[in-house]
């Protein structure tokens, strides 16, 4: 698929369960997420999945974004896996969105062969650090040909062809961040097949395929990340150091409570009113998660006018994933607030799994929007 930038991270070996089953590993700032599927007649059959807060492991609250070494993320992985059940031993494992580099460059429209030449040399302009220090991976990105971009392709006509420009998503990753995986993984007896940033894994568990823009918002622990997706692709990409982890700490200083009681209130209740509360304090509690949502959503729209002014297009969709989606109440905030329709990522809906499980997947599912991607790109390129 386009967007899955194939062939790029492989690493050389691969064995594994040799059951067929395969993993999507999706270590976040705050917790870790893993899915087992497995394919069955062209079904993605889920085999099992689960969550871990990482905070524990570095002696923070669950809900805290904390940074740990190797052997610690490790540690957390194997009590994971053992939690869940895993016996599958080989998979995918996202790499974080703010480790990494995309951008879309534009070249001139050159063969295949000299894009290979051209790129190294053309990231450096991109790249703060010696090229040497990253894995890089790119792919092209195809010419629109509905014909909404006839006044631009007018233009092109005129110069020469040398010349005319060709887009090109450009990937990143520090090559110590890949070493550092390489470890968590080794320790952890895991064969890793390939390594994904999370966005891309994101856009295949939770994006459908139309060819209509649309903004992709994942609403993580200690940042928000938005992605344009247009015919797969994506095309423009924003970050912001606001999430999840704030709302709680604003949460809990506007009510005088510590993190861990403001972070089990913020799941529980969220934008909803509770009987276990006073008027007065239900008050509080909604200002005071409003307060970060309402940023976050301001941010989404600059995202959205930006994208549409600078391609003449509206992105008229957005989709909600992460842990954050899953706050009660986000959706009628959402609409609320956001220009343009707003949909929750249900990725579990890629899979076939227990009926009895439906609710329940569709509720915790945004936050597992990566781990079922990356999965997924595992069950189609074996
Ligand atoms: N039911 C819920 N209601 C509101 N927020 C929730 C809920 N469940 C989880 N969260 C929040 O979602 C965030 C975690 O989301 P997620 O697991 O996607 O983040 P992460 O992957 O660890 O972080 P990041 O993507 O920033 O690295 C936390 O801030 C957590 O408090
Ligand atoms: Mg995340």
């Amino acid at each position: 698929m386009a967007f899955s930038l194939s062939g790029i991270f492989k690493s050389v070996s691969s064995f594994g369960g040799g059951d067929g089953s395969v993993l999507g590993i999706d270590i976040g700032s705050s917790s870790a997420k893993i899915v087992q599927l497995r394919a069955s007649r062209g079904i993605a059959i889920l085999e099992t999945y689960g969550e871990i807060a990482l905070g524990p492991y570095g002696h923070q609250p669950i809900g805290k974004a904390v940074k740990l070494s190797p052997e610690k993320t490790a540690e957390a992985l194997i009590d994971l896996m053992k939690e869940a059940n895993v016996t599958a031993r080989q998979g995918g494992i996202s790499i974080p969105f703010s480790s990494s580099l995309v951008s879309v460059i534009d070249l001139p429209n050159v063969d295949k062969e000299s894009l290979k030449r051209i790129i190294p040399i053309e990231a450096r302009k991109y790249i703060p650090i010696p090229i040497g220090d990253v894995t890089l991976d790119w792919f092209v990105i195809p010419r629109d040909e509905s014909g909404e971009d006839s006044a631009f392709d007018q233009i092109q006509e005129v110069k020469p062809k040398a010349t005319a420009a060709q887009e090109v998503l450009l990937v990143a990753i520090h090559n110590d961040l890949l070493q550092e995986y390489q470890t968590v993984a080794g320790t952890a007896g895991v064969t890793a097949n390939f390594y994904e940033i999370e966005i891309f894994s994101a856009v295949r568990s939770s994006v459908g395929h139309g060819i209509a823009p649309i903004l992709v918002v994942d609403l993580g622990a200690s940042t928000t990340k938005m992605y344009v997706v247009e015919r797969g692709v994506v095309r423009l990409t924003h970050l912001v150091t606001q999430g999840g982890q704030q709302m709680t700490e604003v949460l809990g200083r506007s009510l005088g409570w510590e993190f861990e009681k403001a972070e089990r209130v913020k799941r529980e209740r969220g934008l909803i009113d509770s009987t276990a509360y006073s008027v007065d304090e239900n008050d509080r509690i909604k200002t005071a998660v409003l307060s970060t949502l309402s940023r976050v959503f301001s941010e989404v729209n600059r995202v959205l006018l930006s994208y549409g002014q600078r391609y003449n297009k509206n992105v008229a969709h957005v989709v909600l994933t992460g842990g954050g989606a899953a706050l009660p109440g986000l959706m009628l905030a959402a609409k609320e607030q956001l220009s343009g329709e707003v949909e929750i990522a249900n990725p579990f809906s890629r899979t076939e799994a227990p009926a009895f499980l439906e609710n329940v997947l569709r509720q915790i599912g945004p936050g597992f929007a990566v781990a079922v991607g990356l999965a997924l790109r595992k069950l189609r390129h074996d």
